[in-house]
């Protein structure tokens, strides 16, 4: 049978069992211009929290009754698609769900995975490491010698972000929940300092960290934790917004910058961006980290939860923090 997570209702506030549904149904052939995946890992993003409400989005929100939307990797067990054969692996957009019929739109790419683990495609090698690179070097344009400090550090997007800013010879500092996350942050990927914003006096500790102040703040986070990168940003300095998962369960009352005077003083430049639009590069961006990767310049882990009924767990650790590195659920063995 294929177990689905459906989106039953939209929350309000945090997602809770009673915002899905999980159902049961027959295995779906492949027709004519179809093949048929057993899906392995469902990739976690922060970005599902969106994706299931009803405001105007960069995507059409997940309807109700609808099988959730997630990025996913898994082996091809049927096959009438004259590009795809029984046994390729698959990544794609194929949803919450163990098994899933495609007609290769839905994002779908066969992938050569170097014996490398799958879960790591949608990590490092997958939607959040392009964010990072992406992000990093097209819209904070970083050079040589100067700060870049990344929130969200130790996770999916924050720790290829830093490592990516350490290779193009920036001081590196993260911010990070807890002193676990921190020493990983420096110690397995060489980052030159981390900041635990759950510790203690995040501004002081922060300017202590970036004594030549910040000219990259890659934010991942937004609240309190933005309005304090804010107020230490340099003269020209660049801050790339890629998320605000601190604001998500919060849509109705969204925490805004307020310090974003510090952009006019400082002829600062503060942009949002969608990893999808750089979708025409993707494939010469993959090409460079796994490059990094295979020389050992690249690390990543990854936290895997298992079984398709951990869903809604599975998906709350993102927001309690609770997990270390890039996070997945394995739906089938
Ligand atoms: N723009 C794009 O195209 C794009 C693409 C992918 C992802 N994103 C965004 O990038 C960000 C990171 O995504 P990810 O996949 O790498 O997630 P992640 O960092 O692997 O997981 C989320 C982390 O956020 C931190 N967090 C949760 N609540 C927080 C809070 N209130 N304040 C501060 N930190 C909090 C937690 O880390 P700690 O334990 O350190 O608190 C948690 O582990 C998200 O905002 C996501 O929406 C954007």
């Amino acid at each position: 049978m294929n177990t689905q997570v459906l989106l039953k209702e939209r929350p309000v506030g945090s997602p809770t069992t009673d915002t899905w549904d999980i159902t049961q149904s027959e295995i779906p052939k492949a027709t004519d211009g179809t093949f048929v995946v057993k899906i392995e890992y469902v990739s976690l993003d922060p970005a599902m929290r969106g994706w299931i409400s009803n405001a105007k989005s960069y995507l059409p929100p997940v309807a109700i009754g609808e099988v959730m939307r997630a990025g996913t990797i898994g082996k091809v067990i049927e096959s009438k698609h004259d590009d795809y054969q029984v046994g390729d692996i698959v990544t794609g957009w194929m949803g919450v769900q163990q098994y899933a019929v495609s007609d290769g739109s839905n994002g779908a790419m066969k992938l050569d995975t170097f014996g490398l683990p799958l879960p790591k495609f949608l990590g490092v090698l997958g939607m959040p490491g392009l964010t990072a690179y992406f992000g990093l070097l097209e819209v904070g344009e970083p050079k040589e010698g100067e700060t870049v400090v990344v929130s969200g550090a130790a996770g999916a997007v924050g720790m290829v972000v830093g490592q990516i800013a350490k290779l193009k010879g920036c001081r590196v500092v993260g911010i990070a929940g807890g002193e676990e996350k921190c020493n990983y942050c420096v110690n397995d990927l060489g980052f030159d300092a981390c900041v635990d914003y759950k510790g203690g006096n995040l501004y002081k500790e922060l300017k202590a960290a970036c004594p030549k102040g910040i000219d990259v703040y890659f934010d991942n986070v937004g609240g309190e934790i933005l309005d304090t990168a804010l107020a230490l940003l340099n003269f020209g300095g660049r801050i790339p917004i890629c998320g605000a998962i601190s604001q998500y369960n919060n849509r109705d009352n969204v925490q805004g910058p307020k310090n974003y005077l510090s952009l006019l003083v400082n002829r600062g430049r503060m942009q949002g961006f969608i990893v999808l639009d750089y979708a025409k590069k993707y494939r010469h961006a993959f090409q460079e980290m796994a490059g990094w990767m295979m020389e050992g310049k690249l690390k990543s882990r990854e936290h895997i939860e298992e079984g398709i009924e951990n869903f809604q767990d599975t998906l709350m650790r993102l927001f309690s923090g609770d997990k270390k590195g890039k996070l997945v659920l394995k739906v089938n063995d």
